[in-house]
């Protein structure tokens, strides 16, 4: 399952870094290729000599070296991997990733990388517990990063709780499933996905908005590569990080959201969670509008703007086999959807409601019915990456790729 697969381990300080030696033995003995960082805290614990011999391979560990730089870049270290496994992650380098440091040659690489990340922390109980560590935590588990462990069992300084580090064989586990998901259950899938707003401009510093986060197009998007899907993720802006893993097109208005949608096809799903603007400002101005004393308040003409659902949804080659659209609804929310579902073409419909007291919009939480013309399904309340998980299942189980 490792067989030359490149592993980048990261060895931040802790006591449990004397257990990152056995990591690297059972990693390479499924025939993983390790190369290794050591961070200067990781240095009190192991030294570099140990992990140069259990990696066959020269150690890094300074930023700033020249030859080390010479010879392999750090952008190039992130590069050569298949995956960035931190082990034993401190609190001090979680927190550091959290908040995007690059303050050594560890916290750089991760900064640098697109490739997947996986943490196993290790830290004393209180510091695993303290509310700072569990928001960055919170932080790193939005931006895709995978977490294992930590255990819970008596520990180095006395203490009694979580904060143990993932055993070795634990951790090859959670290297071997993010790969048994790169040849996932859509591996070869091509999936196009677009999120968030748009925003269609008024003048060069106004524009036309809405309140979508991006959060449900991003989790979709996030879900189905995890399945193995090669995606582009087409979204407007937004405040969320880039998803690993996955191609991320930013655009602002419908019109150019919908061109990005067209060069990201052929695909074989389309999922539009995007809350598109229905309409532009016709004769946007180059200038910004100025308030003048006696002359008319300005009045806005408006233009439809192109819907990308329904262009996706149209038949023809390139058209992905599985169209899936949202409806976003204050009232009848089902009874709308269905419509929706005729009216734009598209195989499926999640309907949410979308009225502020539900607080879909920028919450963590969603509520779902599937609509199809084989009926209605309703979901109970998931997070936003619940939903994406489910439905990534469903297109698994029920879509055209079924067996
Ligand atoms: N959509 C789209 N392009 C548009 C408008 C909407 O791709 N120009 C997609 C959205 O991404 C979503 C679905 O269409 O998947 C439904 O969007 P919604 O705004 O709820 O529906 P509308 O088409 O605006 O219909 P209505 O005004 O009746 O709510």
């Amino acid at each position: 399952m490792l067989r030359g697969k490149r592993v980048l381990l990261i060895i931040s300080g802790g006591i449990a870094a004397y257990k990152s030696l056995d990591l690297i033995r059972r990693l390479r003995e499924r025939g993983a290729d390790v190369r290794a960082v050591l961070t200067r805290a990781g240095e009190q614990f192991v030294t570099p000599l140990s992990v140069s011999a259990l990696t066959e391979d020269k150690v890094y560990t300074d930023l700033f070296s020249l030859t080390d730089e010479a010879e392999m870049g750090h952008i190039q270290l992130s590069r050569n991997a298949d995956v960035l496994v931190v082990a034993p992650a401190s609190a001090d380098i979680l927190a550091r990733m959290a908040a995007g440091m690059a303050n050594d040659l560890a916290t750089t690489v991760l900064l640098a990388t697109d490739k997947p990340v996986l943490a196993a922390p290790a830290m004393n109980v209180r510091m695993w517990q303290h509310p700072a560590t569990q928001s960055n935590l919170e932080v790193l588990r939005d931006r895709g990063v995978m977490i294992v462990g930590p255990n819970e069992g008596d520990m180095a300084c006395g203490e009694y709780g979580p904060g143990r580090m993932a055993e070795p064989l634990e951790i090859v586990a959670e290297v071997s499933n993010f790969f048994q998901t790169a040849s996932g259950p859509l591996a070869g899938r091509r999936a196009l996905v677009t999120s968030g707003p748009t925003h269609e401009p008024i003048d060069p510093v106004r524009y036309i908005a809405n309140r979508s986060s991006g959060r449900q197009g991003h989790a979709i998007a996030m879900a189905l590569a995890e399945a193995g899907a090669e995606v582009t993720l087409v979204t407007g802006p937004v405040d969320l990080p880039e998803p690993p893993g996955l191609t991320t097109v930013g655009v602002e208005t419908a019109r150019e959201m919908l061109a990005a949608c067209q060069s990201a096809l052929p695909a074989d799903i389309a999922v539009c969670a995007a809350a598109v603007a229905d309409w532009h400002v016709a004769d946007a101005a180059d200038q910004k509008l100025k308030k003048a004393d006696g002359q008319a308040t300005p009045t806005l003409a408006l233009s439809e703007n192109p819907d990308i659902l329904a262009t996706l949804s149209k038949s023809g080659p390139e058209r992905p086999a599985v169209v899936i659209g949202f409806a976003a609804e204050t009232e009848d929310v089902v009874a709308h959807a269905q419509a929706k579902l005729a009216r734009k073409g598209c195989d499926w419909i999640l309907a949410n409601d979308v009225s502020p007291a539900v607080g879909t919009f920028g919450g963590d939480r969603n509520t779902i019915h599937l609509v199809s013309p084989d009926g209605v399904e309703d979901w109970p309340t998931l997070t936003k990456r619940d939903v994406g998980r489910r439905l990534v299942q469903t297109i698994i189980e029920r879509g055209p790729f079924a067996e």
